[in-house]
Formats: C-alpha cells, structure tokens, sequence
C-alpha cells in the first residue's frame, strides 16, 4: 500500500464533496465509456463510483489490466456526480482518480459477488469467502455481532459473570451423539467435544459463581435440519438461589431487549405459558406454533358407539379420533389436494385422514355414509365449524394422531400463508421428567437427567416414572425452540436416584458421573438455567429459515465443510500414534 485509507467506500456523501480520500476494496464492476472509465469500488460499508480520465495517462493504463474483484486503492477527490443514482447511498458523488494502485489481482471468481445470484449451495459453501464478499451475507454477520454485543451487555448489567469452559471434555448426556476426541498421551483414552456446558455450568454454582453465562460453541452428532448444525452456539446461562420465576423474568427481560432492539414488533410482557400437556394435545407438539389456530380437538366420544369401525376402534384408551377445523379453508383443497395432505401425514405414521367441506349447498365428506345429521351437527358445534370451513379428521394411536395433525396444520398454514400474527412466543412448562423411548426400550430424560423432578412426584422416580414432572422450561418463537433450561437437582442423592430411574447401573454411574456425584457433596445452592441456541434467534432476527445464513463457515447436510473439505483422511503415522485403527479405511484422495 501506497497510501493510507482515509474514508470508507460507502460511506461517502454529498457533504464530502470537495475531500480528497483515499479508498481501498474490491473492483465490482469495470466500464468504459470513450475517454473514461468508471470502476465500482466495494467494500465492507458499500460501492463508490470512481472516475478515471483518459487525461491522468498513468492511472488510465493500469486500468487496463484491472479486471472484476482486484484489490486496488485509490486516491482522489470527491465530485458531485452529473447523472446522480437515487438507487444508491453514494449516489450523489463520484470520485476522480489521481492515483491507483493494484494491490493485488484475482481470478475470475467461480460465483457472482452479487446478493440474487443462483448458485448451489455447496459452492456457496466451497468459496464461502466470495459468498460472504456480498452485502446480504455479510449484513447478517454484523448484525450477529450486534445481537451478541446486546446480549453481553444485558447479562452485565445484570451481574452474570462469562466464564469459559473447556472443548475438550467428558460427555455431557443432550440426547445426541458426541463428537470424540482421541488422546495421544493418553492412548486408548478419549475426550468428548461438549453437547452443551451442562456440568460445567452446574459445578460454576457449587464453586460459588452465582451467575454465570457464556456464548459458546455446542456440538452435536445428530440428523441435521435447516435449523440444526453439527457445531452451534448456545447463549447459556446459570443462577444460584433462584427459583423458575425468577429465570424466566430475567430472560423475558433479555428477550425484550433483543426483540425492541432487532423487531419492529412491540413485546408485551409477561409472555404467555402454557403447559407441555396441552401443548401437545392442542397443537399436536411441545413447540406450538402460536401465530395461527387450527387447534387440534379431541372428537373421541362422539364416535363411540358409531358405525364406522375404523373410528369406533380408536376410541379406547391410549387412541383417540381427533379433528382440526382449517376454517376457511374449504375451498382452498380440492379432493385431490386432501389426499396430497393424507400422503404428508403418511410420513408421520397416519394411515388416513378423513374431511368434512362444509359450503353453502351443504357438506361434501369422505365419510358420508358414517355421519348422519345429528352426529355431523355435534361435529360442527365441537369445532364451532360454519360454511367454507374443512374438517380434517384422523384416528390412531394418540401420540400419531397427534404428531400427524401437529403436522398437518404447520403445513396448511405455510401453504395458505395463514399466519394471524408475525411473532408469537410462548414458554412451554410442566414437563415430564422422562419419556418413554420405544427405540431403547426404557425410559429416557424428556430433558437432561440434571433436571429436578418436583418434590411431590420424586416417590414415583423408580415405580411409575412416567408421572414425575419437572420444572423445565422452553421458549419457543414461532414453532421454533428457541431455548429450553430447568430447575437442577442440588443434591447427590436424588441426582443418584434419578440415573437409578434411567436405568444406569452403579458402574456406569460412577464412570461416567462419579465426578458430578462427588461435587454435589460439598454443599451445592439451588440452581437454574437455560440455554437458547443463539443461530436460531439470529434466523429469527435476520429473518431467514436457513440456519447456514447466519453461520460464517456452515456445515453441509451431511456434515461436511466443502471449503476445508473436512473431515479428512488422517495418514497412517498418525493414527499410529493415537493408537487407532481404523476399520474400512476410505481411499485416500492422493
Ligand atoms: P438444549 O439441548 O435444549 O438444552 O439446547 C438448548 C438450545 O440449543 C439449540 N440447539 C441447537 N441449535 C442448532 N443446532 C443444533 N444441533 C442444536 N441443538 C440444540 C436449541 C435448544 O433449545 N444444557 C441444556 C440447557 C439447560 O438446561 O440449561 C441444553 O443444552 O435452540
């Protein structure tokens, strides 16, 4: 560099006029029109229009060499531009050369550093630093280190103190994968990359921290969504001496400061609660989306001594028939695009759906010859169902009717844009302890086994797990969980009795959390916390559904990062030295 930069490229206006600058960045766009050539100048703040005249011979001829994406500075003075763009924030000025200088040439780029170019994601991905050249991407970065400078400013304020814990670690138990790490000095030994700073967090408040939060960086081996990455970040906090009234005000107060801050949308506060159970039986998930209705309505008495079989069957116990009033949306499907509705739910396990259009001549149903005019009125009023409105109804077990339907109406109010408002938050409450998993075959944490079960419910911990609830807590904005936590288990025994619950037996106790047991031992305070998933409040800010937007360098869907190309094939010497042998050893690529 010749010089030293004196202004920025987007920043320079009408009131500059007259300043001699210099500016440094990345060509856009070259042109030349007769005696001049005009060059877009970009860099992190915008575009400058910079003139060159065929009079200044020494600029003009290194102009000819300058192609898109070179690196360049510029020295000159700002002009009043004759044809102003209004299009531009800079449009009002241009800037004649005096001098230029190339500091430094670039191939043709593989994608356009334009904010609606068409590529692939995976070279998006693949030369993610041309990507992020574009304003769009790079908006949403700033705008995360705004989001994450608020954050930091509010848990000062309110006393939170940022610790850092460590990558590499033992297993934190979130109900995925660990990610693992090989010891080399300690052959055959391995660490695990933390699914969260869950204990760490915990043995903050037993050494008496009191307040503790980090941003920091979870992973997770698990199937991969558009709002789910294998490495993320948590904004995860701890308090001691507080109950779950207190964590939850502290937070509405952040999420207030976050939404007033990056929404145009007024919060009102206290933000609604509801519980995980009729969560579940009314929106058919433990995330309801609340910007539209479309309740799910149990319809299970009013099929009990029907005809039709397939109903009638599901009215016992552990089933139930139950129905969503989509209303206004009769005339929005046709039969053939009911039965497109029935294949989406086929996916979440339900066999059927049956309908009822209500219109102005009557009803059109596929379970006519079932409904006579009594049974379809008791319907109506159930649903407060009037014309124009579709009856979806399905009957199976419970879970899959529920979890179908929970489906079915995100999906019509995607496909219908049905939404009634743009945000809607909601804490969802009074969870289980556990679950059960079918998969394992035993019963599993519905949160993580540090969750305190209430006191009333811990007598049912070994016999009839499934009635014990729990103070934790979820916040979800818009179907999405944003961030869930709990009260903790502040007591060795119980936190023993609670991996008994789980099936652990003392071996495995002790290797895996004798260290955790121990701590509790030595006087630990009532705790509380959460975590949200930072990435997923940054799609809601910067208003994408695509989690690798508001990541620097994203994962792909199969965990892979096309740029580094990563994982890689590590050579023989040194998996001689981890002492690892690898099984179906991949072809290297050399
Ligand atoms: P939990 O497992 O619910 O709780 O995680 C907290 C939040 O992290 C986000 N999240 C993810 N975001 C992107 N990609 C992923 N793979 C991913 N997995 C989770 C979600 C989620 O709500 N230690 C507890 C918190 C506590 O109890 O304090 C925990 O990790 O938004």
């Amino acid at each position: 560099m010749e010089f030293k930069r004196t202004n920025m490229a987007g920043m320079l206006r009408k009131e500059n006029i007259g300043d001699e600058v210099v500016l440094m960045g990345w060509v856009q766009i070259i042109r030349k029109l007769g005696s001049l050539v005009f060059i877009d100048l970009r860099d992190t703040t915008g575009i400058s229009q910079i003139v060159v005249r065929q009079s200044n011979e020494k600029v003009y001829g290194k102009t000819k060499d300058i192609s898109k994406e070179y690196v360049i500075e510029v020295k000159g003075k700002v002009s009043e531009r004759e044809s102003k763009n209004p299009e531009m924030p800079t449009g009002d000025i241009e800037i004649i050369a005096d001098k230029l200088n190339i500091l430094d040439t670039a191939n043709t780029p593989p994608i356009y550093i334009k904010d609606d170019d068409n590529v692939s994601e995976n070279m998006k991905l693949k030369y993610r630093y041309l990507d992020l050249r574009k304003p769009e991407s790079q908006g949403k970065l700033k705008l995360r280190a705004q989001v994450v400078k608020t954050i930091r400013d509010y848990m000062y304020d309110n006393n939170f103190i940022e610790v850092e814990t460590p990558m590499l670690t033992k297993p934190t138990p979130e109900g995925a994968r660990d990610y693992i790490v090989p010891s080399r000095v300690n052959k055959g030994r391995f660490y695990a990359l933390p699914q969260s700073p869950q204990l760490m967090k915990q043995m903050l408040m037993i050494a008496g921290l009191d307040r503790y939060y980090q941003v920091v960086k979870c992973f997770r081996d698990e199937d991969l969504r558009a709002n789910r990455q294998p490495e993320f970040t948590q904004l995860d906090m701890e308090m001691s001496f507080v109950d779950q009234e207190d964590v939850l005000s502290i937070n509405e107060g952040l999420i207030k400061t976050l939404f007033d801050k990056f929404t145009d949308y007024d919060l009102k506060l206290p933000l609604d609660r509801i519980d995980y159970k009729e969560a579940m039986e009314k929106y058919g998930s433990d995330k309801p989306d609340l910007r539209f209705g479309f309740c799910i309505n149990d319809i299970s008495d009013l099929f009990k001594d029907s005809e039709f079989k397939a109903f009638k069957d599901n009215t016992v116990e552990g089933h139930s028939v139950r129905a969503i009033n989509f209303n206004g949306q009769s005339e929005n499907y046709s039969r053939k695009q009911i039965s497109k509705l029935e294949d989406f739910t086929k996916d979440y396990g339900l066999k059927a759906l049956s309908f009822i259009k209500l219109n102005e001549e009557g009803y059109q149903s596929s379970i006519k010859k079932f409904l006579n005019d009594e049974l379809l009125e008791n319907i109506k009023k159930r649903l407060n169902a009037k014309e124009n409105d579709l009856i979806i109804i399905a009957a199976d077990k419970d879970k899959t009717v529920l979890e179908g339907l929970g489906a079915l109406r995100r999906k019509v109010a995607k496909d219908q844009n049905a939404y009634e408002k743009e945000y809607a938050l909601c804490w969802v409450v009074d969870f289980p302890m556990f679950e059960y998993s079918e998969q394992e075959e035993r019963y599993v944490s519905q949160h993580h086994p540090f969750t305190k079960p209430n006191e009333e419910d811990i007598k049912y911990l070994l016999d009839k797990p499934e009635k014990v609830r729990t103070q934790a807590y979820d916040i979800v904005i818009n179907g999405d969980e944003m961030g869930g936590g709990s009260v903790r288990i502040n007591n060795s025994s119980l936190q023993k009795k609670v991996f008994e619950a789980l099936k652990l037996t003392d071996e495995e106790i002790e290797n895996k959390f004798g260290f955790f047991i121990e701590a509790l031992k030595y006087g630990t305070p009532p705790h509380a916390g959460i975590a949200y998933g930072l990435d997923r409040l940054m799609m809601l800010f910067a208003k994408t559904d695509n989690i690798k937007d508001v990541i620097a360098f994203p994962k792909t869907q199969s965990a892979t990062d096309p740029l580094t190309e990563a994982p890689s094939i590590v050579d023989n010497d040194t998996l001689d030295e981890l002492g690892i042998t690898v099984n179906d050893r991949p072809v290297s690529e050399e």
